[in-house]
């Protein structure tokens, strides 16, 4: 059996990261395949899953908590791992916990475990609209 990295990216780096989680369990022994949630995989062909999003403005990317909910009977009968990709800096500095939505995939899914891997941002990857709110978000 196989586990599953499934991701949500808007900019490619939770991709990344999602492929390097692959890797690492490839060089384990284990069977890893990454899929996007837009692929609409179906987590009962998998042993287990690791479940990650890029955060924007405190929240997973949409598709990421939809394919959660979708599935969400099938992952919490499987042992699942969460991550997100989000600040970007070296500390956490947030008040609220990140992302919004995690208290409840802990109730929903009762992950084994989450992490929060420091985000990558390349401005000329980013549309206007994003620059402009990026700006008024991180350098006030
Ligand atoms: C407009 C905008 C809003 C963001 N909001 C957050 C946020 O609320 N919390 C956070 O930790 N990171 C935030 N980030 C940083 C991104 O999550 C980070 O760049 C991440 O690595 C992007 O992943 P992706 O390349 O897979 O889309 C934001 C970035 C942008 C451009």
């Amino acid at each position: 059996m196989t586990i599953l990295i499934a991701y949500a990216s808007k900019h490619g780096s939770t991709q990344e990261i999602a492929e390097r989680i692959a890797e690492k369990l490839q060089q384990m022994g284990k069977k890893a395949e990454t899929r996007s949630v837009d692929a609409r995989e179906n987590p009962e062909n998998y042993e287990a899953l690791v479940v990650g999003s890029a955060i924007y403005y405190g929240s997973w990317l949409k598709e990421a908590t939809e394919w959660v909910r979708q599935n969400q009977a099938v992952l919490a009968a499987r042992p699942v791992w969460l991550f997100s990709s989000g600040p970007l800096g070296t500390e956490v500095q947030d008040a609220e916990p990140q992302p919004k939505e995690i208290a409840k995939f802990r109730e929903i899914l009762g992950p084994r475990d989450q992490r929060i891997f420091f985000g990558v941002l390349d401005h000329s990857r980013l549309s206007f609209a994003e620059r402009d709110h990026h700006q008024d978000l991180w350098r006030p």
